[in-house]
């Protein structure tokens, strides 16, 4: 484990700031994650160290999968995705709405097909084997998608993962949605984990890759455009 106190892992550079961590580059292999005061956050991490911790109980190593190398309480050390993230390489070739940042106008690069055709693979790849180990991650989204040096897919962010069939309070549009009044019991709320929540994001992602820009990123609907997507 890296030497430095928290304090000194604070002045390294800062390469993302989610809702429940911030990301420090530590060494050319390896990040810090440290979590957001808040105890809601902190439940967060914890919860990505558990996810880790039951992966680790099962041989070998997950292609495509961010790896953990080190935790202590609210620490998580990781290893460092250099090639960026999706969100950031979706993000150049889109033109904004200078007032509304919410709406994408114009798409000036589409990205290679060949590119999009590899990384789905390893998005299902990955997907694939934690359901084969009886978990879901639940938050498969460009913003939790990173590349490593060879630009091939590292999936980030587990801290929204749970054992498959457990419920789930909540997911994000449009990479998660609400069950309709046909499906059941569970209508209404975002239902169980598994196979088909993380595949419908994996459709969503595809759908972004191919198009350049996240489903409803073209359009606006007001001032409750977040709450009509959801
Ligand atoms: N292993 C990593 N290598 C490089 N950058 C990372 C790594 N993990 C996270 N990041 C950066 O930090 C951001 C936030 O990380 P994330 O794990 O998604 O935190 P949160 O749980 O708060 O959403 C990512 O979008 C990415 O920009
Ligand atoms: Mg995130």
């Amino acid at each position: 484990m890296p030497s430095q106190s928290l304090t000194d892992l604070r002045d390294m550079p800062l390469l993302g700031r989610g809702a429940t961590g911030l990301v420090y580059k530590v060494t050319d292999a390896m990040v810090v994650k440290l979590a957001c005061k808040g105890a809601e956050e902190q439940k967060d991490h914890a919860n990505e160290q558990r996810m880790f911790e039951m992966i680790e109980e099962n041989p070998g190593k997950i292609p495509y999968l961010i790896e953990c190398h080190h935790r202590t309480p609210h620490v998580t050390f990781l290893q460092f995705a250099s090639g960026g993230g999706f969100a950031v390489l979706l993000n150049k070739y889109q033109k904004r709405d200078e007032q509304n940042g919410w709406k994408v106008l114009e798409l000036t690069q589409a990205l290679d097909t060949q590119d999009i055709d590899r990384w789905m693979e390893q998005l299902c790849d990955v997907a694939a084997t934690l359901e084969r180990l009886g978990l879901a991650h639940n938050d498969i989204r460009p913003g939790n998608m990173l590349l490593d040096a060879e630009r091939n897919l590292k999936l980030a962010d587990l801290d929204r993962g749970t054992k498959v069939g457990e419920d789930i309070q909540v997911l994000t549009e449009p990479f998660g949605r609400l069950l309709n009044k046909s499906e059941g019991i569970d209508a209404g709320s975002y239902g169980k984990t598994g196979a088909r929540t993380d595949i419908f994001a994996i459709g969503s992602v595809f759908y972004s890759l191919l198009r350049g820009c996240e489903p409803h990123e073209t359009e606006y609907w007001g001032n409750n455009h977040g709450v009509i997507l959801s």
